[in-house]
């Protein structure tokens, strides 16, 4: 923070030279170019008397660190209702609106849920999946709307609760036809290379033993058109009841 501070003081004042014109404009009859003093009028405190800062026609030693004023004595400070932050207003603020505020959470200590509980800061929305209030188990500072990867640890409710193609990625329509739980087959870190157990599937053999979604008959195969379970098991196909 300190070096930012450091990089951004000579921008500052370099953008305060641009502006000087107009600040001037703003005290006409002082006279007086306040850019020289290393703290440029600029945004809200272009407009503000010299009497508010310069207490008791005081001009030298008036504070620059925007807390020493703002602290609701000297100037309009932070609300009661004011999120948690630290005093350096100006990691938030610009000296142009104390509305919007970017928020800085590197100053910030403490579980996301102190603040972000749609009270002091954007929460969980009523259609936000069933998880447990730890947000940094999935979510990071940048942005809500993406996660980087669902921490499967802090959800509840069965795997199909959420994972029916609305909620979550549900079974694609060549998925093999089976109504058991996405769990007895899959596990929470990837779809691919499920164990797959027969007794959870429904339907003919042939219906998924067509080379599209699970072994078919090889080419050389002698030639039938009965189901495949009247000669192989689910265990193998080999060896091949011959009735
Ligand atoms: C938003 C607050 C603010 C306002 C408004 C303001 N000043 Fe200042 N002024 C400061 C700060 C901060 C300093 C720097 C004090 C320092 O470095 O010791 C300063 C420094 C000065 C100094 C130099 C003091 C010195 O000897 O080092 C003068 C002169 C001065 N201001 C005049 C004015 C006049 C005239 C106005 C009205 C047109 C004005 N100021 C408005 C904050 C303000
Ligand atoms: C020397 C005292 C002083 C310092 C230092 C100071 N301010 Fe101010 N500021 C004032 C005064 C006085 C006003 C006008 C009266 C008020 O809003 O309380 C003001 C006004 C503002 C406003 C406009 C408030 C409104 O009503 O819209 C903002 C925003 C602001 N300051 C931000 C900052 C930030 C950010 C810093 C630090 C970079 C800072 N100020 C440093 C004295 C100061
Ligand atoms: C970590 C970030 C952060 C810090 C540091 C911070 N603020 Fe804020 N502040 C905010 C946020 C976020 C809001 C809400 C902004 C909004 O509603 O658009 C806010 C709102 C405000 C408001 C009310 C704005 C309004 O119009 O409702 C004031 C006044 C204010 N801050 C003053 C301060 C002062 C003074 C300091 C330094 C002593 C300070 N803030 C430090 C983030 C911060
Ligand atoms: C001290 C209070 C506080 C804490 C703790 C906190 N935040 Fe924030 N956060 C805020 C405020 C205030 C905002 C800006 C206002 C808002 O969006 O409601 C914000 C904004 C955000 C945003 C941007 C929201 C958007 O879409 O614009 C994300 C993402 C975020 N926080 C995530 C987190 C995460 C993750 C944690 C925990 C690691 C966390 N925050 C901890 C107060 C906090
Ligand atoms: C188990 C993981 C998980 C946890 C824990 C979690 N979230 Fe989320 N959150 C998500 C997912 C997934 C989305 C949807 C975005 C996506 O698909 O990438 C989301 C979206 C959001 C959104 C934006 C959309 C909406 O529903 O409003 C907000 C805001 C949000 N989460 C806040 C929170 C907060 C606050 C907490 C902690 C109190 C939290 N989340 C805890 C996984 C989680
Ligand atoms: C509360 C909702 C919820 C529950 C319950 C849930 N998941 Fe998820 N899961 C998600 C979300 C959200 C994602 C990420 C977005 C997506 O894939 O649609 C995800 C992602 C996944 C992924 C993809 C992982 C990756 O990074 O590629 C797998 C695999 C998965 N879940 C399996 C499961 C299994 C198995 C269960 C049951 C044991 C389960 N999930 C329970 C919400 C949930
Ligand atoms: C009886 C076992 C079984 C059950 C139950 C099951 N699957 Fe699968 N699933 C599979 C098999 C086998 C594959 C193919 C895996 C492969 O190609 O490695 C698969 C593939 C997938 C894929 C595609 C993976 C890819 O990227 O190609 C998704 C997505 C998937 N399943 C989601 C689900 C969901 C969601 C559920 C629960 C609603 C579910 N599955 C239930 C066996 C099952
Ligand atoms: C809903 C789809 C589906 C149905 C119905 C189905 N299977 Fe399967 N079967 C699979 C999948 C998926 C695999 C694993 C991937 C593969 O081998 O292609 C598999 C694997 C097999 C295997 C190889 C086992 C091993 O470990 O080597 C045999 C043998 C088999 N099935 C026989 C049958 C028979 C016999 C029937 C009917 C009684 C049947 N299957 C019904 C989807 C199905
Ligand atoms: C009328 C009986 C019969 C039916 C019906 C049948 N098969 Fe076979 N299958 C056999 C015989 C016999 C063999 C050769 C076994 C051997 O080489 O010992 C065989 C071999 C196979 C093999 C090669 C096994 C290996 O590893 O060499 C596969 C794969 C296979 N069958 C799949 C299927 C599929 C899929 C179906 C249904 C679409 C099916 N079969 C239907 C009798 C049958």
């Amino acid at each position: 923070m300190k070096t930012i501070r450091l990089i951004l003081t000579p921008l500052l004042l370099l953008l305060s030279f641009s502006l000087s014109f107009s600040i001037q404009a703003a005290e006409p009859d002082s006279g007086f170019d306040h850019f020289t003093t290393g703290f440029p009028l600029i945004g809200k405190h272009e407009f503000a008397d010299c009497s508010s800062c310069h207490l008791f026609g005081q001009f030298k030693g008036t504070p620059l660190e925007c807390t020493l004023c703002h602290n609701g004595s000297r100037a309009a400070g932070k609300h009661p209702q004011h999120v948690i932050s630290s005093n350096f207003c100006d990691d938030c603020h610009t000296v142009y609106t104390w509305s919007g505020a970017r928020y800085d959470h590197a100053d910030v200590q403490g579980a996301c849920l102190n603040c972000h509980n749609n009270s002091i800061a954007i929460g969980k929305s009523a259609s936000h999946i069933a998880s447990t209030d730890i947000c940094e188990d999935c979510h990071n500072t940048i942005t809500f709307t993406r996660v980087a990867r669902v921490d499967h640890s802090a959800v509840f409710g069965t795997c199909e609760s959420c994972h029916n193609g609305v909620i979550a990625t549900g079974k694609p329509a060549d998925h093999i036809n089976t109504i058991a739980s996405c769990d007895y087959c899959h596990n929470t870190n990837t779809w691919l290379g499920a164990t797959f157990d027969h007794s959870a599937v429904s339907g003919a053999c042939s219906s998924c033993h067509n080379d599209v979604i699970a072994t078919g008959k090889p080419s050389d195969h002698l030639i039938t058109t009965e189901e495949c379970g009247f000669c192989h098991t689910t265990i193998s196909w080999l060896p091949a009841i011959t009735p």
